[in-house]
């Protein structure tokens, strides 16, 4: 593939014959979308997906950190037959490759999350629709069945967050994911060079009913300045069990990377916790979340699932999430990307493609199922040396 041959084109949603020529050639693996959706997108909002916080430092590091990790395949083992299903929060899905929540999907393509609805329902995994969805929760139901979770920002009113939640219950949704990395807005510096704005056609659908659908025109990011103005900064561990008496759905949380806010959630009686870094979107230098999981396994004593999100790009990478305790991966600018390049089917290409690697991987490895994959099938720099060892 090369993206030499594709022309710029700055028309939102308009193709070039050179363009159609380079979708044409085969993609084979979903980091090719990324390049594919910078030629294609408006500046501004490839720049919005794209960025990370300040020097990007953990925007690399995500990516790097997999690199570092090494397998250590088990040989002459049958793997004719390889088994990819798991089971999260009770639902079983064909695979540990869930969607994270991305928001304004429809800056994207023009079908945004219904697209991600109904790739995910097709591919028989888990879409988790952001608070700030271009389509509201009841438009992503409206696609038809799937599971789908339902990613929640605490705004300062409670009573727009009771509502919110309850329309989500009422619409099907089976968890709410929590994001407790968000006090205030990280700092990307690319939205802030271009004033980011919610193009005028599209709104954040599910506040449109409360005048909060829209992002004003700032001198900063507009994100940043509707964060500021609607998210609760005062958010805490008493608020866990404020939504916990609000809903009886169980509660992901989003963001956590150390073992101490690990115990923290398990006390809270949290379902489940994703190490995440937003995408290295809020804290610059924190660690990637693969560096970050496997404390966070330990602190948990496995009293609840801990799955993986940033950085995901290979079927490797979900592999070695796994050997290092986690019970899936979220993917976030996959989704995104391929959505731009080719709507709904570029999104399930990505899913298939993560979905093929990870099964070949495993074969290589000599693991027939994913409860096969264990912690002495990759070695981490952070392994004590294995030689002279009795392993
Ligand atoms: C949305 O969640 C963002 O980080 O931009």
């Amino acid at each position: 593939m090369s993206v030499d041959l594709i022309a710029l084109n700055p028309i939102f949603n308009t193709r070039s014959s050179k363009f159609d020529s380079a979708r044409k050639m085969e993609i084979t693996n979903v980091m090719e979308y990324e390049a594919l959706a910078k030629e294609k997108l408006p500046k501004m909002i490839y720049d919005y997906y794209a960025s990370g916080a300040e020097d990007q430092w953990t925007l690399k590091e995500n990516r790097n950190a997999f690199s570092r990790i090494l397998f250590r395949p088990r040989i002459l083992i049958d793997v004719s037959k390889i088994d990819l299903t798991t089971t999260v929060l009770g639902f079983k899905i064909s695979m540990p490759i869930m969607i994270a929540p991305t928001a304004m999907q429809k800056m994207a393509h023009p079908d945004g999350e219904y697209a991600t609805a109904r790739a995910a329902a097709a591919a028989g995994t888990i879409m988790t629709l952001s608070s700030w969805g271009t389509s509201s929760v009841e438009e992503v139901a409206s696609t038809g069945p799937g599971v789908r979770f339902f990613q929640l920002y605490v705004y300062k009113d409670r009573n727009i967050v009771t509502q919110l939640v309850k329309r989500a219950e009422k619409a099907g949704f089976k968890a709410i994911v929590l994001t407790v990395d968000t006090p205030r807005l990280g700092r990307r510096e690319s939205d802030i060079k271009n004033r980011f704005i919610l193009p005028q056609n599209l709104s954040l659908r599910n506040f449109d009913g409360l005048n909060l659908g829209k992002l004003d025109k700032t001198d900063d990011s507009g994100l940043a300045s509707y964060v500021a103005g609607q998210v609760d900064r005062s958010l805490s561990w008493k608020d866990v069990k404020w939504l916990q008496s609000i809903t009886p759905l169980p509660i992901l949380v989003k963001g956590v990377l150390t073992a101490e806010d690990a115990r923290i959630a398990v006390q809270s009686g949290v379902a489940g916790i994703i190490v995440s870094n937003h995408g290295a979107r809020q804290l610059d230098y924190v660690p990637a979340t693969i560096v970050a999981l496997e404390e966070v396994v330990e602190a948990t004593q496995r009293r609840v699932p801990v799955f993986l999100d940033g950085g995901v790009r290979r079927g490797t990478d979900v592999f070695k999430a796994l050997a290092l305790g986690a019970s899936g991966v979220f993917i976030g600018r996959p989704v995104v990307f391929s959505l731009a390049v080719d709507g709904e089917a570029g999104i399930r290409k990505t899913l298939q493609m993560l979905h093929d690697e990870l099964e070949l991987t495993m074969a290589l490895s000599g693991c027939r199922s994913l409860a096969e994959i264990t912690r002495n099938h990759i070695a981490a720099p952070w392994d004590p040396p294995r030689v002279g060892s009795k392993l």
